[in-house]
């Protein structure tokens, strides 16, 4: 039986390694994801069984467990250099030559042209065939060991199919990035939750690769491009691109762009190409790269201890445009954030006309040294958003005084401040207009209470004519109210009434996430509703109650408190409740006969994964928290426990063998 089990095991591994390839790396599926998902949980139902077969390359080990302390140093077997940038046709022509002239002849010589990913250059270090690190460039000759948030990158293999020669061991180097369109989602996901955003798809491919919790980074939309090796034990290649074919052939994902030039000629051919093919890409590229393409001269030609002589950046400026500042705003956020902004002489610049750009913050206004009435050059490469990217000194001019953050918030007057080592001013007043504005349409959002009919246009006529400050009277309203705003007719605005009482039902989980508190997003307000089942549980839950729950860190744990103790958020749940808005949440199936339990769950189970029985757990009314205390009503203990068991012993918590976990769910 077991036997079979062990080749099962190893029978859908091969199987989802190979999907996982046709998926991620080939963009060709050939199954569903529900068949894909039915693959894996099968796999993780063995495993559960046999946690002694359990191997770092098994698919289900992509995910990893607890979250690291920081991140161990790496020192780069071969150093990992950077390119030498050439920005215009002359300059790369230069390249071409000196190339040529180390070499001492043209004949036969050949470039690969590939493009520059504008992402953040990694190593894998494969032995015997195994993923056994992933590293950061670092400053080229240390780097992080950043292994857990790769195996998150389902286009990175794992395993590689080991050829008779065999790659003893072999270091493959390339470039995580995220797509445009991962990186505005993501971004959308943390201003509904209060986050800053990332200021371009690179940051957030950064940021992404840098968390300590393996487990968000695997919900980033992260991706790889391969394109070099490293330090490399194994056959050898004789030119570049014979060695990328390989790679492909091993599994991994190599740039279909990529192209055999064979004379310089053609190099510029694909520059020009490129020059306005680049827009056409899901993804950011700030250049292109090229190399010559026979291994032998490439050698001949060596490095500096900066930059390998046989390769070389070309970098197309990014397309700026001149305008003139003509004033300096600031916009006040959902969370209070105030973001100055630049308003600007319309000006067409890379397809379409732009009047408006971000300062980000005050910071970046003083690094600039921008005032109104200056000259600028904008751009809007790579970043969604456009940006001054410096201002042009007009001699004899005399200029307007620096900017200056106000005092105030521009909207209410309220008192700002800037929080310690954040960049952000914030309008402390939660009943600022603008920030209600926001918040109201936070809260008429479609994953919240899912209000159609509130948009833009009627939140600012509601707020300001003062008929809404707060969430509440929005359930005030009647038809005379809103059939008199603008572009209201009496339909609309009956429609937009029946659908505000409608939002009445949304349940207990959206109307958590729709009260915006920081920090709180959508996956959050599900878990909060979970666990405690009803508003009035989760107002009194205590900070150590909050941070105990799994998903739930210290700092979700503070702003929840902060929120649920502050008057008028009081005085909005007892005036939502006299509306009667859902508030309490039934437990799923299961019976609830778990309703209020606390469980801690410690060791191996054998039966099912701690994932499986957080979520028995959970279903049946009760809920996971991660350590044991004096609230603890149960601890579940599996094979191998640790000191949880121990502490459950001294507080005298019962404590559940699996056999008996499972007859109580
Ligand atoms: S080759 C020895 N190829 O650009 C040469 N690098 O500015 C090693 N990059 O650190 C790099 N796309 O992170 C190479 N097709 C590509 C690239 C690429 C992006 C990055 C890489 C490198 C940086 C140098």
């Amino acid at each position: 039986m077991s036997d079979s089990d062990q080749q099962k095991i190893e029978q859908l591994r091969k199987d989802i390694q190979q999907h996982d390839h046709l998926y991620y790396v080939k963009d060709q599926p050939q199954i569903s994801d529900r068949e894909y998902d039915r693959l894996l949980q099968t796999l993780k139902d063995l495993e559960a069984k046999h946690p002694e077969w359990i191997t770092p390359d098994s698919p289900t080990q992509r995910v990893g467990g607890a979250p690291a302390e920081g991140f161990a140093t790496v020192v780069h077997k071969v150093p990992m250099l950077s390119l030498d940038n050439t920005y215009n046709v002359e300059e790369l022509r230069d390249f071409h030559n000196r190339v040529i002239k180390n070499l001492g002849k043209e004949d036969g010589l050949e470039y690969v042209v590939e493009l520059k990913i504008d992402g953040l250059g990694v190593s894998l270090l494969y032995e015997e065939g195994q993923l056994v690190r992933g590293a950061t460039r670092g400053d080229g000759k240390t780097g992080e060991d950043i292994t857990a948030n790769l195996k998150t990158i389902r286009s990175i293999p794992l395993t590689l199919p080991m050829q008779k020669d065999g790659y003893q061991s072999m270091e493959v180097r390339g470039e995580v990035y995220m797509n445009r369109k991962g990186f505005e989602k993501l971004n959308q996901q943390r201003e509904q939750d209060g986050e800053a955003p990332f200021a371009n798809p690179r940051n957030a491919a950064a940021g992404s690769l840098r968390l300590l919790d393996s487990r968000i980074t695997a919900s980033r939309p992260l991706n790889i491009w391969v394109y070099a090796l490293g330090h490399f034990e194994g056959p050898a290649f004789n030119t570049h691109f014979e060695m990328l074919k390989q790679m492909a052939e091993l599994g991994f994902r190599t740039n279909p762009e990529t192209r055999l030039c064979k004379s310089f000629d053609d190099v510029l051919k694909m520059i020009d190409e490129w020059q306005e093919q680049q827009a056409s890409l899901d993804y950011d590229v700030d250049g292109l790269v090229v190399k010559v393409n026979s291994v032998s001269a490439q050698k001949k030609l060596g490095s500096t201890n900066k930059h390998p002589r046989w390769a070389a950046a070309f970098k197309y400026e990014a397309e700026e445009a001149e305008t003139v500042v003509q004033d300096i705003r600031v916009q006040v956020g959902r969370t209070g954030s105030i973001t100055p902004v630049a308003e600007l002489t319309p000006v067409f610049v890379s397809g379409s006309t732009v009047s408006r750009a971000t300062l980000h913050n005050e910071d970046e206004i003083a690094r600039l040294d921008v005032r109104v009435g200056d000259r600028v050059v904008i751009i809007k490469a790579g970043e969604i958003i456009p940006k001054v990217v410096r201002v042009l000194k007009e001699k004899g001019k005399k200029r307007k005084p620096p900017f200056k953050m106000p005092k105030t918030c521009p909207e209410c007057d309220s008192k700002i401040e800037r929080p310690a080592g954040e960049a952000v001013w914030r309008c402390v007043n939660a009943a600022c207009p603008a920030q209600l504005k926001e918040r109201l349409l936070h809260f008429a959002s479609r994953n919240a209470m899912d209000i159609d009919h509130l948009g833009t246009a009627i939140v600012d006529q509601l707020v300001d004519t003062g008929k809404v400050k707060s969430f509440y009277e929005l359930y005030d309203l009647q038809l005379e109210d809103v059939s008199t705003l603008e572009r209201m007719a009496e339909k609309s605005g009956k429609n937009l009434i029946d659908a505000i009482a409608k939002s009445k039902q949304a349940g207990l989980a959206r109307l958590i996430f729709g009260l915006g508190i920081r920090h709180v997003g959508q996956r959050v307000g599900q878990v909060l509703a979970q666990t405690y089942g009803s508003m009035d549980a989760l107002a009194k839950a205590s900070y150590e109650d909050l941070e105990a729950i799994d998903e739930i860190g210290p700092r979700i744990a503070e702003s929840i408190r902060e929120f649920f103790g502050e008057k008028h958020n009081k005085k909005e749940l007892c005036k939502l409740k006299q509306h009667k808005l859902v508030m309490t949440q039934e437990h799923k199936a299961g019976g609830g006969n778990l309703s209020g339990k606390q469980f801690v769950l410690t060791g191996t189970l054998e039966s099912l994964t701690r994932d499986e029985a957080k979520r028995k757990i959970v279903d049946a009314g009760g809920r996971v928290t991660s350590s044991v205390s004096a609230k603890t009503d149960y601890v579940v203990a599996g094979a191998d426990p640790g000191s949880k068991l121990t502490k459950a012993q001294k507080l005298g918590v019962a404590v559940l063998s699996e056999k008996e976990f499972q007859k109580l769910i």
